[in-house]
C-alpha cells in the first residue's frame, strides 16, 4: 500500500531525477546562448540603469511630462547633438550630471537614450559619448543650465531644426 503510493526502485522517482538533470541542463544551455552575446547583454543593463534612474521622472518611453516641467526626449533629444553645447548640455543637466551611475554607465546610457528615442534627429556622424567626455563634462557644469537650454535652442532653430 505504501509502496504504491511512494514508488521506489527502477520504476520510480530514482530513475525519473536524471532525466530531470538533463532537461534542465538543456534549459540552462539554451538561457546561456540566448544571453551570450556581449552587446544584448549590455542593452539590458543600459535599459535597466534608464528604467531606475531617469524613467521616473521622464517615462519609460521618454515621452516626460512637458506640462510638468520634464521635457520630452522623443524625437527631440538628438538635435542637441548639432552643437559642442548641446552635445555638453545632455550630461551637464541635473538628471543626467547628479544620477549616481558612474561616467562609463553614463556615457553608454546616453548613447542609447540618443538612438532609442530619438535615431531619426541625430547627425549621421554623430560619435558616441565616451567615459572620458562624460568625466570631464560633469567637472565643468554650468551655473545656469536653464539659460544654456534657452541659448541652445535659439542656435538649433537658426540652423532650422524644429525644437522648442
Ligand atoms: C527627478 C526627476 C528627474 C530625473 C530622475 C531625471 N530627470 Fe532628466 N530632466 C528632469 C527635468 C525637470 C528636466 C528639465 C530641465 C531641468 O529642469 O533640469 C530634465 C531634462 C533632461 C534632459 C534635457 C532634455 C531637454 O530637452 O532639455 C535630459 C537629456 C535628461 N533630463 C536626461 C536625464 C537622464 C539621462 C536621467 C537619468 C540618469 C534623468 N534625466 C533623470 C527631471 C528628471
Amino acid at each position: 500500500m505504501i509502496d504504491a503510493v511512494h514508488p521506489r526502485g527502477p520504476g520510480g522517482p530514482e530513475r525519473a531525477r536524471p532525466r530531470r538533470g538533463r532537461a534542465a541542463c538543456a534549459l540552462a544551455a539554451a538561457v546561456a546562448a540566448l544571453c551570450a552575446p556581449a552587446g544584448g547583454a549590455r542593452a539590458d543593463v543600459v535599459r535597466t540603469n534608464y528604467v531606475l534612474h531617469c524613467s521616473g521622472c521622464h517615462g519609460f518611453d521618454g515621452a516626460g511630462a512637458p506640462s510638468a516641467g520634464v521635457p520630452s526626449m522623443k524625437g527631440t533629444v538628438g538635435h542637441f547633438l548639432r552643437t559642442s553645447e548641446g552635445r555638453a548640455f545632455l550630461v551637464q543637466v541635473p538628471g543626467t550630471a547628479n544620477s549616481s551611475l558612474n561616467d562609463a554607465d553614463t556615457a553608454a546610457l546616453l548613447n542609447w537614450i540618443v538612438k532609442t528615442m530619438s535615431a531619426a534627429e541625430m547627425p549621421p556622424d554623430f560619435a558616441p559619448y565616451t567615459t572620458s567626455e562624460v568625466t570631464r563634462l560633469r567637472a565643468a557644469r554650468p551655473v545656469d543650465i536653464t539659460a544654456v537650454r534657452a541659448r541652445i535652442v535659439t542656435d538649433l532653430q537658426k540652423l532650422g531644426y524644429a525644437i522648442r
